[in-house]
């Protein structure tokens, strides 16, 4: 059966882009990583898609429009049938969201619809919440909206800061994401309204992890 085509668009570190092509390294996974842009030459992530021998691309483009026409490109060339936000730092033109809407998804570090925009994990520390986690939902407009397609619940614990939250979020990212593309990859996804239904599950046993399972 033929595997669904991903494009991965990262800025920065790409352990996520890791995750993704390590999962798809497995035999029966049902997507391949096809591309990779980048918006920064430097990101680490570029690295780690040549190591795998993943074809990549940066688009330094800092026009909105013109980074849009140039990524849409690459995407098609590459007959790309979902793409994949992986800590891609812009802001998307309007028109590109809404060609690719329902099929782009994004992972933020936070239990969505808490704590959108920058710095997720500290907005949690601030709010004293005791669990946080991360969300992989469907790519609209506005930042970090868009119907919720899984969901991992992280702990807080005591003396955490900023960055050890964020590493036991990203370590279930890194388990969210591979399996949200793969629900979709399955043809299980659709959406309703704000919401997505996933085929075969009873919600949530299969959009979320429970933090006390290792
Ligand atoms: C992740 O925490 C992701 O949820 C957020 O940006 C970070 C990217 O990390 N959107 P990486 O580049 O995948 O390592």
């Amino acid at each position: 059966m033929p595997r669904l085509r991903v494009g991965v668009l990262i800025s920065g570190r790409g352990s996520n882009l890791q995750a993704l092509i390590e999962a798809a390294a497995e035999p029966h996974y049902p997507a391949e990583i096809v591309a990779v842009i980048s918006n920064r030459a430097d990101a680490q992530g570029l690295q780690r898609a040549a190591s795998s021998g993943v074809p990549r691309h940066v688009i330094a483009n800092p026009d909105r429009a013109a980074f849009a026409t140039a990524a849409d490109g690459v995407l098609r060339d590459a007959r790309v049938e979902l793409v994949a936000l992986a800590g891609f730092m812009r802001i998307l033109d309007t028109g590109f969201v809404e060609r690719w809407g329902d099929r782009m998804i994004n992972i933020h570090p936070s239990l969505l619809p808490s704590f959108p925009g920058l710095h997720p994990q500290r907005q949690a520390l601030a709010a004293g919440v005791k669990f946080s986690g991360c969300t992989v939902h469907f790519v609209r407009v506005a930042v970090d909206t868009g119907p919720i397609i899984a969901q991992a619940v992280v702990p807080v614990e005591n003396g955490d800061d900023e960055d050890r939250l964020a590493a036991r979020i990203l370590a279930a990212e890194h388990r969210l994401y591979p399996l949200s593309v793969r629900l979709f990859a399955e043809g299980r996804l659709s959406i309703d309204g704000n919401r997505v239904v996933i085929a075969g599950a009873a919600a949530p046993s299969a959009a979320l992890l429970n933090p006390a399972e290792r």
